[in-house]
């Protein structure tokens, strides 16, 4: 008792790419290494977040369970952190529920990812109208679903991208209105924190003014931690750079080199400008042969321990009940306190 609890949670929709491995789950890993004995750490594979975007089944099935052999493989430790399907554990359902009843309709259009969403959908000939069929209730509400799954542990501190301030800023103000609201001795919610854990935003391969992201149709721009040496040369080699003489950091004149470099100084745990000055007088040829084995010793382990991972689903199974097990066992006290609250 006393520690932080520190939750954070992933999508199962595909197999990580070193963008979701530097910027996101590398991070839980240290914090489980650095983790007082006192702490609590939740890690939950999200599935009910990935329906907010259409999923076809059985991608979606065998997504779900490569993630947690993911995590495993990385050094997710089951024995140290909660590791779990959001969907095997109710209480973050019904707690999305009950806080949606707290939710201002107006909060929620003031996000920006669904701002965002509301642009993509707008007719083509009619700016003004928006295609409301394009879009679903669930990628309106899903912050709220989001707080929920942070609330239900009564999280402390909550490690995710500086994308997700506004979700998390959301998280808070529900967690206050509860608060208020359902008044008592003792606060039910604390306020959870975003944990600005050191990330860097890695870049695609091919078009380095935008990040790696899986939403790309073009699998040579990024790098899946399931990918061969094979796999990691071809698209190192194939990294779009430019034709400036000598290596400098330079990320908005030279994108494609300055992404290299951030690649190469996340593998050897140092500062990109840094590494620059080692490849002063070198080329692209060297730089991209360096990051190819820089690459390939930090995600051979993970690879290797991945693909015998993923074989083994009776152990995944009952990794994964155990973590529910643990989830609810968390959850189903505060879930308890709440219904008590608002008198249910
Ligand atoms: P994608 O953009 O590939 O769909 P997600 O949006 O599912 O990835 O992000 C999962 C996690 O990985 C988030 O914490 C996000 O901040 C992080 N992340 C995604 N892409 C990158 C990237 N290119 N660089 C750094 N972090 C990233
Ligand atoms: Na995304």
């Amino acid at each position: 008792k006393g520690g932080k609890v520190i939750f954070s949670g992933i999508q199962p929709t595909g197999v990580p790419h070193l963008g979701n491995y530097l910027g996101a789950l590398s991070n839980w890993v240290k914090l489980q290494r650095n983790a007082a004995p006192e702490d609590d750490l939740v890690f939950s594979i999200v599935g009910w977040h990935a329906l907010t975007l259409p999923q076809d089944p059985k991608t979606l099935a065998s997504s779900r369970s490569d993630l947690l052999a993911t995590l495993l493989a990385i050094g997710i430790d089951p024995n140290r952190s909660v590791v779990f399907h959001q969907d095997d554990n109710q209480d973050h359902t019904e707690l999305a529920w009950l806080l949606s009843c707290l939710t201002p309709v107006g909060k929620l259009r003031r996000m920006t990812t669904w701002k965002s969403r509301l642009a993509t959908s707008r007719n083509a000939n009619d700016e003004s109208e928006v295609d409301e069929s394009l879009l679903n209730t669930g990628l309106f509400t899903y912050p709220v679903l989001q707080a929920a799954d942070i609330l239900a542990y009564r999280a402390t501190h909550v490690p995710v991208g500086e994308d997700q301030t506004q979700h998390l800023e959301l998280s808070r103000d529900l967690a206050d209105i509860f608060n208020r609201t359902f008044k008592s001795k003792t606060l039910m919610f604390p306020l959870p924190c975003q944990l600005n854990t050191p990330s860097r935003r890695i870049l695609s391969l091919k078009d380095p003014t935008s990040k790696m992201s899986k939403s790309s149709p073009d699998i040579q721009s990024r790098i899946l931690l399931t990918d061969s040496a094979t796999q990691i040369r071809a698209k190192i080699r194939a990294a779009v750079t430019d034709s400036v003489v000598g290596i400098t950091f330079d990320p908005v004149g030279r994108p494609g080199t300055a992404n290299l470099l951030t690649i190469l100084a996340a593998c050897t745990d140092e500062e990109a400008a840094d590494v620059a000055r080692r490849y002063e007088a070198k080329g692209h040829g060297h730089l991209k042969a360096d990051v190819v084995d820089a690459l390939e010793e930090m995600i051979k382990g993970p690879r290797d321990a991945f693909e015998r991972l993923r074989h083994e689903s009776a152990y995944l199974s009952q990794v994964a009940k155990d973590g529910a097990e643990k989830a609810k066992a968390r959850s189903n006290i505060t879930l308890r306190e709440v219904r008590t609250r608002v008198g249910l």
